[in-house]
């Protein structure tokens, strides 16, 4: 089928809740994907963050086949083996308690919410619910996890929203306190805001919020779904601020492609959600488990971590070297960069990139994002980096 009789048929069927570029994609190999058309292009957003191992990666496409032919799904009723690997795998890696499944990054949000709210219900009593979140933040898309998202573009439509979160400024540790007070049990935060624009915290404001956090028992939540899994160059972007949060989520590259959602507590908070407090059908199934565990089998490696870094050097170091003087910096750390242009050109850059032959996506209000699959090679980023040229350096 074209993309013309595609394009047809999914605007009558298909709701329109997305602003989606004119292609359809067919398959993928590595970072390089073909539209229907046979069109090939280098991609530096892998779905988002998600193809973390890049397109028909036989170690993530192997362990699925060998899952399914097995046992695809069971209930959380029962026990299985790559449930258990994948949580044992997240915990010995990062010195937290346990980890509890979902299915995506709002998911995840809405079950570190609960655990907070829970864990503070349990230690104190009712009336100390509110959750600090940073202005520009994003959270999610349920109503609770909108209403987390500190942009008030998020806060119309849907209401009544959830009640409770209040929001700071980021970097700003006065008005983060003045915030907090006797009604919050938790501040939430991305270390790297992703759709806010690639834009990392301040190490200094993190310290002293887990200091804060520590002094006034309230849960330190790391927003990692997209931070997470390597894309920063280490298993987690809190590993690379030095800080031990209370809880972490998690979604995106877990899977390598699959939608699987986490949520990991600190010893002293991983018992707070008990049976019949939080659930869902198709969380920790074991073919989505059997996938993350195959990410992070290679993911999970400190040698591969330092290849992420190494190649995030080499991609920013390449991007700055084009000399374009549309291109005001890069920002971001590992494989998650934004490249910085003219307020409200990011979105005219992507569709040239694009056009082009390299897919990128967009961030807060000028930033042209890149997320590339963790395994892309050097050649696929000089490739990328010949058509930035064209784009970036032979202005319209
Ligand atoms: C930091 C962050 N949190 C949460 C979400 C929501 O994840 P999902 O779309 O899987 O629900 C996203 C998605 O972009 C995200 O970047």
């Amino acid at each position: 089928m074209t993309y013309e009789a595609l394009k047809a048929e999914e605007q009558k069927y298909v709701m329109n809740t997305y602003g989606r570029f004119p292609i359809a994609l067919d398959h993928g190999e590595g970072a390089r994907l073909w539209d229907v058309a046979g069109k090939e292009y280098i991609d530096l957003s892998s779905g988002i963050g998600v193809n973390c191992l890049g397109y028909n990666n036989p170690v993530v496409t192997g362990a699925i086949e060998a899952q399914i032919h097995k046992l695809m799904h069971v209930s959380n009723l029962f026990t299985t083996a790559p449930m258990v690997q994948t949580a044992k795998t997240l915990v010995e890696a990062t010195g937290m308690g346990k980890v509890f499944f979902a299915n995506s990054g709002a998911e995840a949000n809405e079950g570190a919410i609960k655990l907070a709210r829970k864990y503070s219900y349990d230690k104190y009593g009712a009336g100390r619910s509110k959750i600090v979140t940073l202005w520009n933040s994003f959270h999610g898309r349920t109503v609770t996890t909108l209403k987390a998202t500190g942009q008030t573009r998020f806060h119309d439509y849907f209401f009544p929203f959830t009640e409770g979160f209040d929001y700071a400024a980021a970097g700003d540790l006065d008005d983060l306190k003045s915030k907090v007070d006797d009604t919050t049990c938790a501040v939430m935060m991305e270390l790297i805001q992703g759709e806010g624009g690639v834009l990392p915290q301040d190490p200094d404001f993190v310290k002293a919020v887990e200091q804060l956090c520590r002094e006034r028992d309230l849960l330190l939540i790391i927003d990692e779904v997209q931070t997470g899994i390597g894309r920063t160059g280490a298993l987690f972007c809190f590993q690379n601020y030095d800080i031990q949060p209370d809880v972490v989520t998690m979604a995106k590259g877990l899977g390598g492609g699959v939608p699987i959602g986490a949520v990991m507590a600190a010893k002293t908070c991983c018992d707070v959600l008990t049976p019949g407090t939080h659930a869902t059908t198709f969380g920790g199934t074991p073919t989505v488990c059997a996938a993350a565990n195959a990410v992070l089998s290679v993911v999970n490696d400190p040698k591969f971590l330092a290849e992420v870094r190494e190649k995030g050097e080499y991609l920013k170091n390449g991007i700055l070297s084009l000399g374009s003087p549309a291109i005001h910096g890069v920002r971001g750390m590992g494989l998650m960069l934004g490249i910085i242009v003219d307020e409200g050109q990011h979105s005219v850059f992507a569709n040239r990139l694009i056009e082009q032959g390299v897919l990128v996506i967009t961030a807060g209000k000028n930033a042209v994002r890149l997320l590339p699959p963790l395994t892309i090679t050097y050649e696929e980023m000089d490739a990328a980096l010949a058509i930035m040229k064209n784009v970036f350096c032979n202005e319209k």
